[in-house]
């Protein structure tokens, strides 16, 4: 039984979509654990009642990034995790960090990438007039929202749409791909070490429209 550790910031709807796959799909996996570097994460209560170990590593407490990498690493360890899994987790990380969980380590980026890399991804997109809009899970390496593209979802951006109106539709998709991505990895489906920009899965789909 393999091992997923979810590091997230805030709502933990990518998280809990996650967890619920795994228990109702029977995956050969478990949620060995939540860890936020907030408090005040919501998605903490919710893990916490579907029984899962969640942890708080504070950000403020540390002087350093590097510190707070470390102790981020110290707490991951803990829950010997096989994959790693980055749900709307707000911080960027240590290429040592990055390194220390190579080819492990997945994100989920609200944004067709390379397309809108770093923040305010539907208010850009809406802004430049965009017909699709979507979302990518991809692997982590050093540099931030770059990594190889696992799969990606699309979305459409529709006439009139507020950004709070296309997040939700994003949102939305986020729920399907990102469960699946993960499966995908527990079956050992697919490669996420290789060298090159390409990730390739037997079988199914990389992308969803
Ligand atoms: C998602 O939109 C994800 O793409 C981004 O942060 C958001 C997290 O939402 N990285 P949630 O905490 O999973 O609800």
């Amino acid at each position: 039984m393999k091992n997923i550790v979810i590091l997230i910031s805030g709502r933990g709807s990518n998280m809990m979509a996650i967890a619920e796959a795994c228990a109702a799909e029977g995956w050969n996996a478990r949620v060995a654990a939540v860890i936020s570097n907030r408090q005040d994460a919501a998605g903490l209560a919710e893990a916490a009642q579907r029984g899962i170990a969640t942890a708080v590593v504070d950000h403020r407490v540390h002087a350093t990034r590097a510190a707070f990498d470390a102790a981020l690493a110290d707490v991951i360890d803990g829950f010997a995790p096989d994959l790693v899994v980055l749900a709307g987790f707000m911080r960027i990380l240590s290429a040592e960090f990055v390194n220390r969980y190579a080819g492990r380590m997945l994100n989920i980026h609200p944004s067709l990438l390379p397309a809108f890399s770093g923040l305010n991804t539907h208010r850009r997109a809406i802004d430049a007039g965009c017909k699709l809009a979507g979302a990518t899970v991809h692997v982590v390496t050093p540099e931030l929202d770059h990594g190889p593209i696992v799969a990606q979802a699309a979305v459409p951006v529709l006439e009139g749409d507020t950004e709070e109106a296309l997040a939700a539709r994003v949102t939305a998709a986020e729920h399907i791909l990102y469960p699946r991505v993960v499966r995908w990895w527990v079956d050992g489906d697919v490669d996420f070490s290789g060298e090159g920009r390409m990730v390739h899965r037997r079988g199914e789909a990389q992308w969803l429209l």
